[in-house]
């Protein structure tokens, strides 16, 4: 397959555009795509390729692209108002529905991206309890900024992830490893009146996306109860897209607050904070604030009214979750046919794939030991095969995937598993 002028467009842009890209993350994809367009599930890049793609831009574009319904609600909306850094029906409109699809969630808050909603979750938090320190958990990710960007060292402690974070913004950050409810038991037992939050993604869909175990998210909310610790999921990505409910919907869970983006827009720029009323006092009551100039944008509310619109129709989250375990299916049978050790976890709509592990992982620490080298020998055969998928090995699954990708997507996979 021929990529040679988007390797033309990269040397161009890396001329003036930092690392050629516009965000770290894809720097070190190969190849480094250009795209012309896209439509429904599919890219097609500069080169001619086409694709049927399971990146969903890492998350958003859970009705896939040029959508005629978000189309339609976007242009009506721009022939009126862009953004107007003032009130608009449409978050009202956006804010109920939220409220509607979302069990136990009576209020909302606005923002423009995961990382600033994961910020306004924290101070929220902070000054609901007047404690300073956050919970996190290790291989999580709860967007850039220094407070969060953090991992785990061997001794267990905080560490940053790259340059420029000064170790007093993350001093406040406690890192734990996931699953573990006794480990944050004694925590919370030990330092509970020093900590405000404990912040988790309810399927750590970020390394490998690993499943909860029994009883790990109910114990996690009711510790942090017994403590007054304000529970936090972060639903970025599992928000909309595991259901229409999200996490709270798929497990039943009710935690203090649920931060939205990604999904919850079909790929426009909005993001969300959750919960009941009471636990957004101290923005009403001054004791905080939450700001910013593009919260509430008029065409981006239309496009995530549009989004959970066409994503409330009867039957979508089957499908999306049938059309995702029918690929897993086919990625386990397939690699074990050809003599490959593979497990897949996490769920239809969202969903990792790992060689060389016995077991699906529990936690970050478990992914570590998956075969990198074969993974990127397989996304590479998939490639040649026109699906794009994304390079940890996880896939996400949109509304508009049908059965007419599943067949070419697995027959690439019958082929690549034989490549390798
Ligand atoms: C779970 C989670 N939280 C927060 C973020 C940050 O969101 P954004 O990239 O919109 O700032 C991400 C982004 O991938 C995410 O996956």
């Amino acid at each position: 397959m021929d990529f040679s002028r988007s390797e033309a467009l990269h040397s161009e842009a890396s001329e003036v555009l930092v690392g050629g890209v516009s965000s770290g993350f894809r720097k070190n994809i190969t190849p480094l795509q250009y795209f012309e367009r896209a439509d429904g599930p599919c890219y097609y890049d500069v080169d001619g390729n086409d694709f049927v793609e399971y990146t969903l831009a890492w998350g958003p574009l859970i009705v896939g692209s040029n959508h005629p319904e978000i189309n339609a609600a976007v242009r009506a909306q721009l022939e009126t108002s862009y953004t107007l850094g003032a009130q608009h029906k449409l978050e009202i409109e956006l804010a109920q529905k939220m409220v509607g699809a979302v069990p136990g969630i009576d209020q909302v808050i606005f923002s423009n991206t995961g990382s600033e909603a994961v910020q306004a979750t924290l101070r929220i938090a902070r000054a609901t309890t007047g404690r300073d320190k956050i919970v996190r958990f290790s291989g999580h990710y709860h967007g850039w900024f220094n407070n969060v960007l953090i991992s785990m060292d061997e001794n267990g402690n905080a560490a940053a992830m790259c340059g420029g974070q000064p170790e007093k913004e993350y001093e406040d950050t406690l890192v734990l490893p996931w699953n573990d409810l006794d480990a944050l038991t004694r925590l919370l037992q030990s330092q509970g009146d020093e900590i405000a939050c404990v912040i988790t993604e309810p399927i750590l869909v970020n390394s490998g996306s690993c499943m909860p175990q029994d009883g790990f998210l109910p114990g996690l909310i009711e510790v942090c109860r017994e403590h007054g610790v304000l529970s936090i999921f972060d639903e970025v990505i599992t928000g909309f897209r595991v259901a229409l409910g999200g996490a709270r919907e798929y497990f039943g869970l009710q935690p203090d607050l649920s931060v939205y983006a990604k999904a919850m827009a079909g790929g426009f720029t909005m993001s969300a904070v959750g919960g009941q009323r009471g636990i957004f006092d101290a923005l009403r009551d001054g004791r905080t604030v939450h700001y910013g100039t593009y919260n509430g944008s008029s065409h981006n509310l239309a496009a995530a009214i549009a989004t959970i619109d066409i994503l409330s129709q009867p039957g979508t989250y089957e499908r999306m979750h049938g059309h995702g375990n029918a690929i897993r299916e086919r990625l386990e049978a397939k690699a074990h046919e050809h003599g490959h050790q593979l497990v897949t976890s996490g769920v239809g709509t969202a969903f990792s794939m790992h060689f060389d592990l016995e077991e699906p992982p529990l936690r970050h620490a478990d992914t570590l030991a998956a075969n990198k080298e074969k993974l990127a020998a397989f996304r590479r055969n998939m490639l040649e095969n026109n699906v794009l998928t994304l390079p940890d090995g996880r896939w996400y699954v949109s509304a508009v995937h049908t059965d007419k990708e599943l067949e070419r997507t697995l027959a690439a996979i019958d082929a690549s598993m034989a490549a390798i």
